[in-house]
């Protein structure tokens, strides 16, 4: 294998790059980015590392979820505390109900870019581009509006740091206090029987730090005031994951510090692929999603690239078959993987395999589909004496109609209520805790 620079994945074919047409304006934004400070360090990216190691073997459980696109005009401090809101009460139900300690991680902070299927859509009988994310062009349906624009990169960069600091602010200033684990709670779903259940687990945490203060234990430490959030975005842009690639002064690793953690997408996981080339040589966590066109023996090829090592909390797989394919697919990927060994951190996305388009027009994803994949995901893990490491969500806390059952039963005609993603539906506020809950029972078991 030739060297590994942060460049040398330009010697490879990128898929699902934009086509920028000014690349002298393209190459300008990616040099001043690069000379911009990173959104977060190597020390911790190697703590996301260490505690996803702990996932591999089933000591901890991860909770990746956030937007499927962040919008720029969503870039609000109410937007980003409802997100992190509805991240932090799954993960209350999770650890509290499901008795593990719960890794959590957002799709936030950088999750602008998309692949998309097909280069063009029809818009009232005109072929325009396809929107690619907030980072690339606009999602308004017009010709101009979806001609890729590089200063949407810098403009991305800028809002990323924007996110990284109020999260911050928000994990580390006390927000995140597991005392306050009641106030996260929605006055929407407040009233439903969900938050009721919610609010009941709320009380019981608060009953047990009462009883620590009261026999005389601190509850003034980190890890009760504090929580830790990781960030995390599929990494397709490789111009500008490179500009925020950092050698650390402490290891003289490489990372990629516009995040955490970093996937590569069901689309851009070629073996002889840029964006393999380029994960192999930064130290991050890495996500790889397989959907239901893979090849066992280039999945096994890419991990060897990616991981040769073999370092636990290296590489997690991300697996979206959908509800009707997993059986057919996950068995055989498991023992595959089981058989070479492999240590791997195994999420399931129950999202991407299970979007249809409803009645109306609206792309979709129906609750009962999702928690059905979730359901077969731990059973198939379970039969085959493997491990069920993790889950992978698009949800928003806001409360959207895009994703239809669950609680309130949304139905195709509900959705254009408050449909609000340009991209792929999300699951609402009240969705995901209901979610929430019935993991808990799985992971308890
Ligand atoms: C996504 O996670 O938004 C995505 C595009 O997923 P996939 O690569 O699995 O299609
Ligand atoms: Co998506």
């Amino acid at each position: 294998m030739s060297e590994w620079t942060k460049s040398s994945w330009q010697n490879y074919e990128a898929l699902q790059q934009p086509k920028w047409p000014d690349m002298a304006e393209y190459q300008k934004v990616v040099d001043n980015i690069s000379l911009l400070p990173p959104l977060v360090f190597a020390g911790e990216i190697r703590d996301l590392k260490r505690q996803l190691a702990d996932a591999v073997e089933g000591k901890a459980f991860v909770l990746q979820a956030g937007d499927c696109s962040e919008d720029f005009a969503n870039c609000t401090a109410p937007a980003i505390r409802e997100t992190l809101k509805v991240i932090l009460q799954m993960a209350v139900i999770l650890s509290y109900a499901g008795g593990k300690p719960v890794i959590k991680i957002g799709r936030m902070a950088g999750q602008y870019a998309k692949p998309r299927s097909s280069d063009t859509e029809m818009v009232d009988g005109k072929e325009i581009s396809s929107y690619r994310g907030d980072m690339v062009n606009s999602p308004e349906p017009t010709k101009e509006a979806r001609i890729p624009d590089p200063q949407r990169m810098q403009k991305g960069y800028h809002l990323a740091t924007a996110t990284m600091n109020i999260l911050r602010a928000f994990t580390r200033g006390g927000y995140a206090a597991l005392h306050r684990v009641q106030e996260w709670n929605n006055d929407f779903v407040k009233k439903s029987p969900l938050g009721r259940s919610y609010e009941r687990l709320a009380r019981n945490i608060d009953q047990a730090l009462n009883f620590m203060k009261v026999i005389g234990l601190d509850t003034d430490n980190p890890q009760l005031n504090q929580a830790s959030f990781y960030t995390s975005h599929e990494a397709l842009l490789l111009g500008y994951e490179q500009a925020l690639t950092r050698q650390d002064s402490i290891t003289g690793g490489w990372y990629d510090c516009s995040a955490h953690m970093l996937w590569i997408g069901d689309r851009t996981r070629q073996l002889d692929g840029a964006h393999v080339e380029f994960f192999r040589g930064v130290g991050n966590p890495i996500g790889m999603k397989v959907g239901p066109n893979h090849d066992i023996d280039i999945i096994k090829k890419i991990i060897e690239k990616l991981n040769p090592e073999n370092e636990a909390g290296k590489l997690t797989l991300i697996t979206r078959f959908g509800c009707k394919k997993i059986e057919d697919y996950l068995p055989s990927l498991i023992r595959d993987i089981k058989r070479e060994g492999y240590k791997v951190v195994w999420s399931c996305d129950p999202m991407h395999g299970n979007t249809y388009t409803a009645e109306g027009g609206l792309k979709t994803r129906n609750f009962n589909d999702i928690l059905q994949e979730i359901q077969c995901f731990f059973e198939i893990h379970w039969a085959e004496g493997s491990i069920p490491g993790g889950v992978h969500f698009e949800l928003t806390g806001e409360n959207v109609t895009e994703c239809t059952g669950g609680g309130r039963n949304i139905l195709d005609q509900h959705l254009q209520k408050n449909y609000q993603t340009h991209c792929d539906p999300r699951l609402n506020n009240e969705q995901s805790l209901e979610l929430a809950f019935q993991i808990a029972e799985m992971i308890r078991t």
